[in-house]
C-alpha cells in the first residue's frame, strides 16, 4: 500500500514514570517493527517518553489548544507539544467532545493549530448508539469529517480516526463489515474533497475495544490503515501484540 501503516496508543489520563518501562519492553520488542508506531501519554510524560523511545517510537499529543499562546490557564499549545518532542497530536477525541463540549469548529480550530506547529494531526470521528441504531451513522461521519477537518489537509498532516463511541472502552467492536463501510465511505469523501492525490493517501484508523485477538480481523478490511488504541496500549504485551498483527 503507498500508506505506512501506522498502531497509535492513547494512554488517556493514565500513566506516571513509573510506566515508561512499557516504553523500554515497546523498543526492544517492536522498535524495528515494519509499520509505523506511535504513543500518545499525559503531557507530563511526553519529555520523557521521547528521551526513552530512541527515535523508534513516535510520541504525540492527546489535545491542544486552538490559540498559540495566551491566558489559558491548563492548556497546552501545539508548539509546546512540538517543543517537548511530540511529532503527533490527536484532536477530536470523542471523550473531548462530550467531556468538553468539543464542536466541530473547534476540532478543526485545533486541527489547523496542529498544523500550524508542525505535527502530523489524528482528527477523531465516530457516531453514537443512537446515532447507528437511527442509522444515521454516514451522515454523522460526514458532518464531522466536514466540520472538523480544516482545508488544508494532506496525506502527511492528516489522519483520521473513526472510532464508534459505543465501541470505545466496552468490549464490543463493529462488525468488519461495519467498520469496511464506515472506512470505505471517508476514503471517498476525502477523495471527493481533496482529490484522489491527498484523499488516498490519508491513514485511516479504525478505534474501539482493539485487542490482540481481534487485531488481525480489523487490519484486513480495507481501508483500515492501523488502529487508535486506548486501554491495550497501556501494556507492551498487549501493544505488541497489536503491532505484530498490523
Ligand atoms: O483513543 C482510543 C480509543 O478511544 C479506544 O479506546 O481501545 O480503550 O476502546 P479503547
Amino acid at each position: 500500500s503507498e500508506r505506512r501503516k501506522l498502531a497509535a496508543g492513547n494512554w488517556k489520563m493514565n500513566g506516571t514514570g513509573a510506566d515508561l518501562s512499557e516504553i523500554d519492553a515497546l523498543v526492544s520488542g517492536h522498535g524495528d517493527a515494519g509499520c509505523e508506531v506511535l504513543i500518545c501519554p499525559p503531557a507530563t510524560l511526553i519529555t520523557r517518553m521521547v528521551a526513552r523511545a530512541d527515535g523508534k517510537i513516535a510520541v504525540g499529543g492527546q489535545d491542544c489548544h486552538p490559540a498559540a499562546s495566551g491566558a489559558h490557564t491548563g492548556d497546552i499549545s501545539a508548539a509546546m507539544l512540538k517543543d517537548a518532542g511530540a511529532s503527533f497530536v490527536i484532536t477530536g477525541h470523542s471523550e473531548r467532545r462530550a467531556d468538553h463540549g468539543e464542536t466541530d469548529e473547534i476540532v478543526r480550530a485545533k486541527t489547523e493549530a496542529g498544523w500550524a506547529a508542525g505535527l502530523t494531526v489524528i482528527v477523531c470521528i465516530g457516531e453514537t448508539l443512537d446515532e447507528r441504531e437511527a442509522s444515521n451513522t454516514l451522515g454523522i461521519i460526514d458532518g464531522q469529517l466536514a466540520g472538523s477537518v480544516p482545508d488544508a489537509a494532506t496525506g502527511h498532516n492528516l489522519v483520521i480516526a473513526y472510532e464508534p463511541v459505543w465501541a470505545i472502552g466496552t468490549g464490543k467492536v463493529p462488525s468488519t463489515d461495519q467498520i469496511g463501510e464506515v472506512h470505505d465511505h471517508i476514503r471517498t469523501r476525502l477523495e471527493q474533497r481533496f482529490g484522489a492525490g491527498v484523499g488516498r493517501t490519508v491513514r485511516l484508523l479504525y478505534g474501539g475495544s482493539v485487542k490482540p485477538g481481534n487485531a488481525a480481523d480489523i487490519f484486513a478490511v480495507p481501508n483500515v490503515d492501523g488502529a487508535l488504541v486506548g486501554g491495550a496500549s497501556l501494556k507492551a504485551d498487549d501493544f505488541g501484540g497489536i503491532i505484530s498483527a498490523l
